[in-house]
């Protein structure tokens, strides 16, 4: 059989690139509904699924990618053939229709994957892609507001392939066993094209405009209204809730480490206020305190903030709220705030070290600990560390200015 395509037939080539490509997207759509709905069961509070989940997700992502690498090599290849003629173009409907469902095949092979990797490359805490080129994108910044937005791409591309898929299918059949004619045969490995193409051929023109309508419908309608109420999300319009007491907080960030699969998952809390009162005494031990209240719901935790929410993790619908009361003592050259943190209900003892700048009346305070989420009961079905590692790292940065007094 020639390797190119002919006026007549479909070369080796295009067969192989046409089957591969089928062979993987019809891999990864199964793979990417299971996965999905056990990272819902996950978010129910059923973390035993979380390994297989990863695992699912990671091989989804994988072939994804490979889908995508091999439909960008049929595409090169198409544009370099020429394609066999329709064999029944003189039913216009019929051949327009085909048509158009081959072109918006043609875009879900490369949107549906392409919004995928953004997705990936855009949040933490995911399933690896299984491969060593890394697994960030160079033009994809990690962002929530574009996470979100290519999420829904990713949703909506793929639901135009699948319908596409079964209006393609449902065309091959057709011609197979009601015309009864070589269409399907033609495409088949080794087969020989036994029928020549009708001398009417329609054109591409009309089901590709036809088919870029569609695209820009589906993408217009369902991806913009996320672009536009996405920057409400977005991690800048994160701001403090002004505290009250001797020092207001100006500005500031709560961060938290996990690390998950062995890859780390960085995260923030965006609300959360702080209420100081602090003198700066040499002379004395304990120079101050401090209660911080944090609002769990703020939590962006990458790709499982959802599952961070869940009864197993934060129970965030029954304990909206973590609460920091501390001393401030003397610690060396530094400081450390000495107290209780009270997260779902428990309530630990916590020294978290913090070294202080004071510049008049403006401090820059920045402090890191390490706690262990069992303590908090957090994520106590998951008691493997090589899941979800049992240290937690939280980080602190704000600044504050100094109220001033009022008499
Ligand atoms: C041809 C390739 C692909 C197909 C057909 C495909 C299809 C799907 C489908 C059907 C879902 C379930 C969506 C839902 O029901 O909500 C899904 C989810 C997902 N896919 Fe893919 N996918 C492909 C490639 C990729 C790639 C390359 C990546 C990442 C590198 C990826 C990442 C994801 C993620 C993270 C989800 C979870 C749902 C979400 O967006 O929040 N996919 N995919
Ligand atoms: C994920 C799955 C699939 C994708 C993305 C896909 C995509 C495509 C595309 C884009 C073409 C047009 C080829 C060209 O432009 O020259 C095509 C042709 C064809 N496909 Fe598929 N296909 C898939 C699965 C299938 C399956 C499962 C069947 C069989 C039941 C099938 C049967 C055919 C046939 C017979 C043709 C030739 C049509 C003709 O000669 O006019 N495809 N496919």
């Amino acid at each position: 059989m020639p390797r190119r395509n002919s006026a007549i037939e479909y070369g080796s080539v295009t067969k192989t690139f046409h089957w591969l490509t089928a062979l993987l997207i019809l891999s990864a759509i199964p793979l990417g509904l299971i996965a999905t709905n056990l990272a819902h069961r996950i978010e129910a509070g059923e973390t035993d699924l979380i390994g297989l989940t990863t695992l699912l997700f990671s091989l989804h992502k994988t072939i994804g990618i490979a889908a995508f690498a091999t439909a960008l090599g049929r595409i090169i290849w198409a544009i370099s053939q020429p394609s066999p003629g329709l064999l029944n173009g003189a039913r216009r409907t019929e051949a327009n229709l085909a048509g158009t469902v081959h072109w918006l095949l043609y875009g879900a092979m490369l949107i549906t994957p392409l919004s995928g990797w953004v997705h990936h490359a855009a949040t933490s805490g995911f399933a690896p892609i299984w491969w060593p080129l890394g697994q960030t994108l160079f033009f994809v910044p990690q962002s929530a507001v574009v996470a979100d937005a290519a999420s829904t791409v990713h949703f909506l591309a793929s639901r135009v392939l699948i319908i596409s898929i079964l209006l393609h299918v449902a065309g091959a059949l057709k011609h197979h066993l009601i015309d009864k004619d070589d269409t399907l045969r033609r495409m088949l490995p080794l087969a020989k094209a036994t029928t020549t193409p009708s001398p009417a051929q329609p054109g591409h023109a009309l089901p590709l405009v036809a088919a870029g309508i569609i695209w820009l419908g589906i993408l217009g309608a369902g991806a913009a209204p996320a672009l536009i109420s996405l920057p409400a999300n977005s991690e800048s319009a994160a701001q403090q809730t002004a505290a009250a007491g001797d020092w207001q907080v100006e500005n500031g960030t709560l961060a938290l480490t996990i690390r998950q699969m062995g890859s780390d998952v960085a995260g923030k809390f965006s609300d959360w206020t702080a209420q100081i009162s602090f003198v700066d005494d040499p002379a004395q031990d304990r120079n101050g305190s401090v209660r911080v209240e944090v609002t769990i719901g703020s939590l962006s935790l990458g790709s499982v903030t959802g599952q961070a929410m869940g009864a197993d993790f934060f129970d965030e619908a029954k304990h909206p709220r973590a609460v920091f009361e501390a001393d401030i003592l003397r610690d060396g050259d530094g400081f450390v705030a000495d107290g209780t943190l009270s997260i779902k209900g428990n309530a630990v003892p916590v020294r978290l070290p913090f070294a202080l700048e004071l510049n008049g009346n403006q401090a820059d305070m920045t402090g890191e600990m390490t706690l262990d989420r069992r303590d908090f009961r957090i994520g106590a079905s998951v008691d493997e560390a090589g899941t979800l590692a049992f240290e937690v790292g939280i980080a602190v940065a704000l600044t504050a200015q100094r109220v001033a007094s009022a008499n």
